[in-house]
């Protein structure tokens, strides 16, 4: 994509330079357009040289190539970082007195706007006018983080960190595509409960969170060449991770024995571990778990491993049948939520049959509870609807002060299905 990066003339201007780093490792081409204050903070050679091309902030500069409406034109995406409260005034009032704003004026793509200023700038009535009018225009609004400001004081105001601004804007600026592109592509918030305001146009709650999905089946070893296994082909927790991805959220799959073709199909921005035993993908959860800010445990666990692992190929020895000593394996989900972070989301997965005394939906319910997770997504697997097809349909629960709540039930393909899910997930951690 080709990006304008706005810089207007805060402190955290040098942050910019990150947010421009982190944009071409992407394979992103950026034009820096600062402002005159932003030029008073870091040089327009450093800004030259971290992006490749010239930059100015004066609307005279290159007049006869039509600067300050071409860039615009040009632009897939403008992002402003750090935005000062000065800037968000005069891009709410629709000033185009300088080459940034006139960029934004002319420009028909997504503007992603972080603003960084001292709280009380940020607090006062008139930049929470500015900021309400961008966001009723469609502009996305990345809230600042709160911390250490310029000298003493600390507090609402401070610029999120450079990662973070990048993978929201490009989260807005997928979400814009999706918005208008194929099903396939649409955004989560295009399926979220509540409902946005402007479908497509504010990026997920999940934008720049790390996701860790767990998928496909465990295998047990029973000698070097023989196993015990299930059904699971992974293909729900693929589009989990894809659909997590096109949110915005940084992916960890953790793949039991998913088939490679399937796992091409991913992004180049997911994380992959594979790992074939339970207590492997306990391993890779353990570990994985510190960084996360969501869990889901998409994986079909073996329950039991067998108590030895012969060193060589077993061998058949007289009439007689086998008998195989199995012993229990963790159960990773209650582990995780056992040493659950504060503000971690755990999501569990339950493909459960109904019998004659209960129905699945009433083992799902009880699972929710008895595995102490935030949300169980179970399916109804009686006749094996689920394991290896494109289709499923679910049924989210969520661990709620009154008891259990359906946040939804979702039918389609499993991407489909998995946007839905993903979208339910934003919206509890909000
Ligand atoms: O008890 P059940 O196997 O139906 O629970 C399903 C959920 O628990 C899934 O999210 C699965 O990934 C997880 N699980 C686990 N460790 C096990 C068994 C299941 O984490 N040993």
């Amino acid at each position: 994509m080709r990006i304008v990066l706005g810089v207007a003339g805060g402190i955290a201007a040098y942050k910019a330079c990150h947010v421009i780093r982190r944009l071409r490792e992407l394979g992103h081409t950026v034009k820096v357009v600062p402002t005159e204050a932003a030029l008073r903070f870091v040089g327009a050679a450093t800004f030259e040289a971290l992006s490749g091309e010239t930059v100015t902030s004066d609307l005279f500069d290159e007049v006869d190539t039509v600067n300050h409406v071409r860039i615009g034109q040009e632009a897939d995406l403008v992002v402003i970082a750090p935005a000062t409260a000065n800037t968000v005034a005069r891009i709410a009032a629709g000033l185009a007195d300088d080459l940034l704003t006139a960029t934004v004026l002319t420009t028909t793509a997504e503007v992603v706007v972080a603003p960084a200023m001292h709280t009380e700038m940020w607090q006062n009535p008139a930049t929470v006018a500015n900021i309400a009018t961008l966001r009723a225009r469609g502009v996305h609004v990345l809230d600042p983080a709160v911390g250490r400001l310029t000298g003493p004081d600390s507090g609402p105001g401070r610029l999120p960190e450079p990662e973070d601004i990048v993978d929201f804007a490009l989260a807005a600026s997928s979400a814009a595509v999706g918005s208008t592109g194929s099903a396939a592509e649409q955004t989560p918030t295009e399926h979220t409960p509540a409902g946005a305001s402007s479908a497509g146009r504010t990026a997920s709650p999940l934008a720049g969170r790390r996701v860790v999905i767990s998928a496909g089946g465990t295998r047990e070893a029973l000698d070097p060449v023989r196993f015990l296994g299930n059904r699971s082909s992974g293909k729900q927790g693929i589009a989990l991770a894809r659909a997590a991805d096109a949110a915005g959220a940084r992916v960890e799959l953790v793949a039991a024995n998913v088939d490679s073709g399937l796992l091409q199909t991913l992004p180049a921005t997911v994380d992959v571990t594979e790992v074939e035993s339970t207590l492997e993908l306990a391993e890779a959860m353990r570990r994985a778990q510190p960084d996360a800010d969501v869990i889901v445990m998409a994986a079909a666990v073996a329950d039991y491993r067998p108590a030895d692992r012969a060193g060589a190929k077993m061998k058949k020895s007289g009439d007689e049948g086998l008998t195989i000593s199995l012993v229990q394996n963790p159960d990773i989900l209650a582990g995780l939520v056992s040493t659950r972070k504060r503000d971690q989301t755990i999501v569990g997965f339950a493909a459960e049959t109904g019998d004659d005394r209960h129905s699945a939906y009433d083992y799902a319910r009880e699972k929710l509870v008895r595995k102490g997770v935030d949300l169980l997504v179970f399916n109804d697997v009686s006749g094996d609807r689920a394991f290896g097809h494109d289709d499923t349909e679910v049924h989210v629960l969520a661990a709620a002060e009154a008891g259990i709540d359906e946040l939804g039930a979702f039918s389609g393909s499993k991407d489909d299905v998995s946007q839905k899910v993903v979208a339910v997930i934003g919206e509890h951690m909000r």
